[in-house]
């Protein structure tokens, strides 16, 4: 294990082959450019310049995607306004990948002259940029994800969805509270008559369920367990590492995000809610990658692809980290967990399919 990956106490960091691998994401950005571009074009001046901040930018592409109706709606509006783009994410990001890309044929900064962009490095929990200042800000798959990583008694079980009784008390309360810091925040930054735009994965009610809830993604979570589960009877891990690990996220049903929106004083006094709806994805909302069940080889290499690019890091720290000597053994647990995965997606196919329900959470500053 590496220095660096023994001192992270953060839920996620490095994720790996981002780009390739965030199609799904991709998809939520398209769906929300129209939407941007309205909002843009329903805002009154700002004083000085305009700012756009996409929090949790992650590495490059989707982010790219997700500033640019806004950038294009601001040119359209407020065509003499300087530009700011800002992305804000936390210092483990892959920033040179990120910054090759704003200035690349795909990129956004040849679109208008003087386009400036910004980095902002700290967690989202945190204010990241100055106090009343950003006309819209954008959070696209990334507001789900906890300020801590979470170690309790989690049997059976590797997140939030499947969790029972106090177990589940306690991560409700930490996710509630995270999600009344994010907008705290963003309270602050966000000026008079500016936009905050947040889409990521959502739940709905489904009393088939043991918690009454069917979360986004409960299929490749439970074949997370799963696999597990055989490296701990295996003896590769130790049970009791596999039944303390938890993914650090939440992703809320419509009620939840809502709540505090409506309970918190600061809150709404802050904010007018413009829109809050967890609806299922408009495509492949059933699996996201049903396109290659047909040919289980590709169809497994899309699920290990999508589960490496968002979970290695947290496996790694939090999970095969402790049952590894040297970080050569902590390769051969991952690529082992890897190897069994695609075996599961292969065989079982769609059995595991991630389904999708998108959370999408618009609000106007007051
Ligand atoms: C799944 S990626 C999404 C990236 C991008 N928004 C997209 O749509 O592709 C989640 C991102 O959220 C970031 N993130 C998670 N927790 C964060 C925090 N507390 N503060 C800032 N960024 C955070 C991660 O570093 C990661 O880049």
């Amino acid at each position: 294990m590496t220095d660096k990956e023994k001192q992270s106490g953060k839920s996620t960091e490095g994720m790996l082959d981002y780009n390739e691998n965030s199609s799904a994401q991709l998809q939520l950005v398209r769906l929300l450019s129209p939407l941007v571009r309205e909002l843009v074009h329903s805002m009154d001046a700002p004083c000085a310049e305009f700012k756009i901040v996409d929090y949790g930018c992650g590495p490059g592409v989707n982010s790219i995607e997700m500033v640019k109706p806004a950038i294009e709606a601001c040119l359209e509006k407020f065509s003499d306004t300087p530009i700011v783009v800002c992305h804000s994410d936390q210092v483990g990001n892959d920033w040179n990948t990120l910054f090759e890309l704003v200035s690349g044929s795909d990129g956004y900064a040849h679109i208008a002259k003087g386009i400036r962009t910004e980095a902002a490095i700290g967690s989202f929990y945190d204010q990241v940029t100055s106090s009343e200042t950003v006309s819209i800000g954008t959070c696209i798959f990334a507001s789900h994800w906890l300020s801590q990583g979470i170690q309790l008694d989690s049997a059976g079980t590797v997140w939030f969805a499947d969790l029972l009784s106090d177990a589940r008390r306690i991560v409700d309360r930490i996710a509630q509270k995270d999600w009344t810091q994010f907008l705290l925040q963003r309270a602050l930054e966000i000026r008079a008559g500016g936009f905050l735009v947040v889409g990521t994965l959502g739940s709905v009610p489904d009393t088939s369920e043991k918690n009454g809830i069917a979360a986004s993604g409960r299929g490749i979570y439970r074949a997370i367990y799963v696999v597990a589960q055989t490296m701990a009877e295996d003896g590769l891990i130790s049970s009791e590492s596999l039944e303390s690990f938890l993914f650090s996220l939440w992703f809320m049903t419509e009620a939840e995000a809502r709540h505090t929106l409506v309970k918190n004083p600061e809150l709404k006094t802050a904010f007018e809610i413009y829109r809050i709806s967890v609806e299922p994805s408009p495509t492949k909302a059933s699996d996201i990658f049903e396109d290659h069940i047909q040919e289980p080889g590709t169809y497994a290499e899309k699920y290990v692809g999508y589960i490496r690019a968002f979970g290695d890091s947290t496996l790694r720290t939090h999970l095969f980290g402790s049952n590894s000597v040297n970080s050569e053994h902590l390769d051969q647990l991952m690529t082992e967990f890897y190897n069994r995965l695609a075996h599961l997606y292969e065989s079982e196919t769609n059995k595991y399919a991630c389904e999708v329900w998108h959370l999408v959470v618009v609000l106007r500053r007051k």
